[in-house]
C-alpha cells in the first residue's frame, strides 16, 4: 500500500519534471483527483486508530493543500495553453462595489453635526418605553384626551410589571435625561419611533424623529428661534430660511407652538412641535419649576430629507427599492 511519505516524495519529484499543463493536469488528477493516491490514503484513514487516524489525516492535509498550492503556482507559470500569459492587461478593471449609508442615516448624521456645532450634545434612549416616560411624566396622565394623538403599539406586560410600549414619538428622553443631568444644559435626541396607524404618503408606523431641549435660567423661545433658524440654514445650504411660530397644544408644552418654515418666495411648510417645558414635565422629573426654564421641539428626520431630497413619499424609506436608494 502505498505511504504518505512515499506519495509526496514522488509527488514533489514529478512535479518538478513536469513540461507542460497538460502533464500538469495528470498529475494533478494522479494525486489529487477524486481517485488519485491521496484520496487513497484519506479514505483508509477510517480503519486506523483514533490516535493515528489524527496524526495521519492532519499530515495528508496539509499535504494535500501544500499541492494544490504548488501546482497552482506552476499553472500559472506556464500560463495558456498557447505559451502566452492568460493576464490581459489591457482589459478594463472592476470597480469594487463598496456600501454606503441609507439617506435616513445620513441625514441623522448632518442633523447631529448641526447641533453638535452649536455646542449640543447628543443623547439616546430605549426603543421600547414605559408608559410612565412615554405618557405619564410627559403631563399625559391616562385620561387625558390628547394619549389618542399618539396611536400606540403596546407591548402585554409582564405579570404584575409595569405597561411597556413601543415609544411613539423621543420624547421621553427629554425626562430620562433630566433625571440624572443639572442644568444648563442642551441636548437633542435622535431615534426611531412607532405608530399604529395607517399608512400613507406622509405617514408610516415606523419613522424617525429627534427631540431638542435647552433647559437653564433665562433661556427662552426667542434663543429657540434663532437656534431653528440656523439649523435650517446649514441643513439646507446656506439657503435663506425664515421661520414662523403658530400656536398649537402639546401636554408637555406651556405655551406650546407649531413651527413653520419657508424658503425666500416660498410657501410656509410645517415642521415641527415645540414649545417652553411644561413645568408639570419639571417636576415629574425633579426640577423645581420656578428654578429653571427651557425650551423643547420635536422633529421628524423623514420630513427634513423629503424637503431637502424632494422625496413625494415617506414610504420610500422603507421600501428597499435599490432604484431609490442607490439615487443617494
Ligand atoms: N412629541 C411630539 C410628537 O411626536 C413632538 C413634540 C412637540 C416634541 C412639542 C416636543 C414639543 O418636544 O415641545 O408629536
Amino acid at each position: 500500500m502505498l505511504t504518505i511519505e512515499g506519495i509526496e516524495k514522488s509527488a514533489y519529484k514529478e512535479l518538478e519534471t513536469v513540461k507542460d499543463r497538460d502533464g500538469l493536469e495528470a498529475l494533478r488528477v494522479k494525486y489529487l483527483g477524486r481517485k488519485g493516491d491521496l484520496t487513497g490514503v484519506l479514505r483508509s484513514l477510517k480503519d486506523l486508530s483514533e490516535k493515528e487516524r489524527k496524526t495521519l489525516g492532519s499530515r495528508a492535509n496539509k499535504f494535500k493543500d501544500k499541492l494544490q498550492e504548488k501546482i497552482d503556482a506552476k499553472f500559472l507559470e506556464f500560463g495558456e495553453g498557447d505559451g502566452v500569459s492568460n493576464i490581459d492587461i489591457t482589459r478594463p478593471g472592476h470597480k469594487p462595489s463598496r456600501g454606503y449609508l441609507h439617506l435616513l442615516s445620513k441625514t441623522e448624521q448632518e442633523i447631529r453635526k448641526i447641533f453638535l456645532s452649536m455646542n449640543f450634545s447628543v443623547v439616546e434612549g430605549p426603543e421600547l418605553e414605559t408608559e410612565f416616560y412615554a405618557f405619564n411624566a410627559l403631563n399625559l396622565p391616562e385620561w387625558h384626551p390628547a394619549r389618542e394623538a399618539w396611536d400606540t403599539f403596546w407591548i402585554k406586560p409582564k405579570k404584575g410589571g409595569e405597561r411597556m410600549l413601543l415609544r411613539p414619538h423621543t420624547s421621553p428622553v427629554q425626562i430620562r435625561y433630566m433625571e440624572e443631568h443639572q442644568p444648563p444644559f442642551q441636548i437633542i435626541v435622535p431615534g426611531r419611533c412607532f405608530r399604529y396607524e395607517a399608512t400613507d404618503a406622509t405617514h408610516d408606523t415606523n419613522f424617525y424623529q429627534f427631540e431638542g431641549l435647552m433647559v437653564g435660567r433665562d433661556v427662552n423661545l426667542a434663543n429657540f428661534k434663532y437656534i431653528v433658524e440656523k439649523f435650517f440654514e446649514e441643513f439646507f445650504k446656506g439657503q435663506k430660511v425664515e421661520a414662523r411660530f403658530r400656536p398649537s397644544h402639546f401636554p408637555f408644552v406651556e405655551p406650546g407652538v407649531e413651527v413653520d418654515m419657508r424658503f425666500k418666495g416660498g410657501d410656509w411648510l410645517e415642521m415641527m412641535g415645540a414649545g417652553m417645558v411644561h413645568p408639570k414635565v419639571f417636576e415629574a422629573a425633579h426640577y423645581d419649576p420656578r428654578d429653571f426654564q427651557g425650551f423643547a421641539f420635536g422633529m421628524g428626520i423623514e420630513r427634513l430629507a423629503m424637503i431637502k431630497y424632494k422625496i413625494p413619499d415617506i414610504r420610500m424609506f422603507y421600501s428597499g427599492d435599490l432604484r431609490f436608494i442607490k439615487q443617494f
